[in-house]
């Protein structure tokens, strides 16, 4: 490796190789000039790496999330979709709009008669924290019973004057009969396994958040979100979402990567389905929080919220990171 400037080179190492007029640094120690280095882990198919040489290692850092991903095999799947959206917002607020369901009610209105928004449980360990948002059931914010076929009409956006393609069985809930959906779904790539699998895995957001910015989803769900500052610029941030999915037989090749700049609707990448309009929402409100942001602040809005907490414990670890 080359610097362009002089032309000082590395080795592939890292260490250090040639230097230009070598004489006149006789006082360079070459142990001293290596490249920096960065700590490397692994776990379920990921490769984490960490800048700081004094870290602690992954499987320590991790904790208990690889116990809570042993029923899932994370390595076992593969890369069928990759996006990365340029947002116009700091890392911190686009991944505090992906890990919370309490926005679901004023963002996604469309969503609240089948998921139980602010019904969720929050669990926060030391690294690392979840959220579980019950699907197949309405939000207590919902004005109005919907019917279990409403349930899964919504669910599946349906409209009216559409027939339900999935039906219930007398006295069968929409949450079960939307998991049996999803169940034969998976049948044909990971065969009888499914039958070992509750109706939660499929039809629940199990939404994990490692610090700082890694958000893997439990059970089945193909979802996994990173966040990642857009080189130096603090108010902008990529936004990367992997679709992994199980296979049968050879591994397939992994998807290319589908860039977005931040005028782009998440819904130009076709990868991501329904989602993308979903997504696009959340995309609407960012860029305005990140200018909330320099406008005026409320002391302690967050400070007692079980919804928000997920997004209290990173601005804790983050500062705690920081040396406040
Ligand atoms: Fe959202």
């Amino acid at each position: 490796m080359q610097c362009p400037f002089h032309g000082f080179s590395w080795k592939l190492d890292g260490s250090l190789g040639h230097v230009p007029a070598r004489w006149d640094f006789e006082h360079v120690d070459d142990s001293q000039w290596s490249l920096p280095e960065v700590k490397v882990g692994t776990w379920g198919g990921f490769v984490f790496i960490n800048p700081d040489p004094n870290c602690v290692p992954l499987d320590e850092f991790l904790g208990a999330l690889p116990q809570h991903f042993a029923r899932w095999d994370m390595e076992g799947r593969y890369i069928q979709g990759h996006v990365c959206k340029v947002v116009r917002a700091n890392w911190k607020v686009v991944q505090e709009a992906f890990c919370e369901s309490y926005h679901v009610g004023g963002t996604h209105p469309q969503a609240v008669p089948y998921l139980g928004d602010v019904n969720s449980q929050v669990d926060i360990w030391d690294t690392f924290s979840r959220v579980i948002t019950p699907g197949g059931t309405a939000s207590p914010l919902l004005a109005w019973e919907p019917s279990e076929e409403d349930i899964l009409r919504y669910m599946l956006d349906i409209r009216v004057d559409e027939e339900t393609f999935v039906s219930l069985a007398p006295g069968q809930k929409a949450r079960a009969a939307s998991a049996a959906a999803a169940r034969e779904r998976w049948r044909p790539v990971v065969g009888d396994l499914v039958d070992e699998w509750s109706d939660a895995e499929f039809i629940d957001n199990i939404d994990y958040t490692l610090f700082p910015n890694f958000h893997p989803w439990g059970a089945y769900n193909r979802i996994v979100y990173r966040f990642r500052p857009n080189g130096d610029d603090h108010t902008t941030a990529l936004h990367e979402i992997f679709l992994l999915a199980p296979f049968s037989g050879e591994r397939p090749m992994a998807a290319k990567t589908t860039y977005l700049g931040p005028d782009d609707s998440y819904t130009e990448a076709a990868e991501l389905g329904m989602l993308g309009k979903v997504f696009d929402q959340d995309g609407f409100n960012m860029p305005m929080v990140q200018k909330g942001l320099t406008q005026t602040a409320k002391a302690g809005s967050t400070l007692a919220t079980y919804q928000e907490s997920k997004v209290r414990w990173l601005h804790q670890l983050l500062g705690q990171w920081v040396g406040e």
